[in-house]
């Protein structure tokens, strides 16, 4: 059975302990990671700073003009990907990258008619490059696993047109769970689970149960909220479960998978 194992990119996300366990020998995993830290740190240093949006809805996401994609890509699939994989490959892993863009493994839609907030009035975005994963290539990634190696996937993906698209990590991961019939999806983050005070690390909610999801989403501000509803895709895609865990805790996906963190079944 196949596990997919999601690395947090945001700031105070750990890359060693992942590498080390993966390195020790695990059952078949799929490694997604976002990246978001890399992604503003560039786009600092190009001059053109990273913005969020807020959705009418209340979700947060990163504006993505054609320029902002640009950075995306270099980020995500230029530095951060490179990384991981050469990072698994110094500890004798077999990685190889894949972005969504590689042989089409994530087929996207552009988002259209984006809606966001300014100023408290909603104005539409003609120009945003960013998409929702609609198929994942579970084959390729299947040969590739069958191969020895240790596919490592992350944004941007490509539409049916062929334009690339920017795609939330958590979703992809979700997608690729769910397209490789996959039993768990871990998704390693910077904070020990879903807080119930975001303040208060303590404060873990160990167990959800997918029924009562809703009572649980008001708890989830910013991007902890786009993880919920990946985890809900998961689940909704046939997932067996979903755990939310720190990706600094040794040895994390096998501590994830025992229970640690806050499990979503
Ligand atoms: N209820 C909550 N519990 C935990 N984290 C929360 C909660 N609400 C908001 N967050 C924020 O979500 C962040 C994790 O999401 P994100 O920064 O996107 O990490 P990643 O890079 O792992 O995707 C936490 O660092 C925290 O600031
Ligand atoms: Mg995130």
């Amino acid at each position: 059975m196949t596990t997919v194992v999601k690395l947090g990119g945001a700031a105070g996300n750990a890359l060693g302990p992942i590498v080390d366990e993966l390195a020790a020998g695990t059952p078949p995993v799929v490694v997604v990671h976002g990246g978001s830290a890399e992604v503003d740190r560039l786009a600092t240093a190009l001059g053109r700073p990273s913005e969020y949006l807020t959705s009418p809805s209340g979700v947060v996401s990163r504006r993505c003009d054609p320029e902002d994609l640009d950075i995306v890509t270099l980020a995500l699939a230029g530095r951060v990907q490179t990384e991981v994989v050469r990072a698994l490959g110094a500890h004798g892993v077999r990685a190889i990258g894949l972005s969504g863009v590689d042989g089409r493994l994530l087929l996207a839609h552009r988002r259209r008619g984006v809606r966001a907030v300014v100023d408290g009035r909603i104005v539409h975005r003609s120009n945003d490059r960013s998409g929702s994963v609609e198929a994942v290539d579970a084959d390729l990634l299947r040969t590739l696993l069958g191969a020895g190696l240790v596919p490592v996937v992350g944004p941007p993906a490509v539409t049916a047109e062929g334009e690339v698209v920017n795609v939330d990590a958590d979703r992809v991961a979700a997608e690729v769970a769910a397209a490789l019939g996959a039993d768990a999806l871990v998704l390693l983050t910077n904070v020990p689970g879903l807080l119930r005070r975001v303040d208060d690390p303590t404060s873990v909610i160990p167990r959800i149960a997918r029924d009562r999801f809703e009572e649980f989403l008001p708890l989830a501000h910013g991007r902890m909220k786009k993880k919920l509803l990946a985890a809900q895709a998961a689940l909704a895609g046939g997932v067996g479960r979903v755990a939310i865990a720190a990706s600094a805790h040794v040895p994390p996906i096998a501590r994830a998978l025992a229970g640690d963190g806050t499990v979503i079944a």
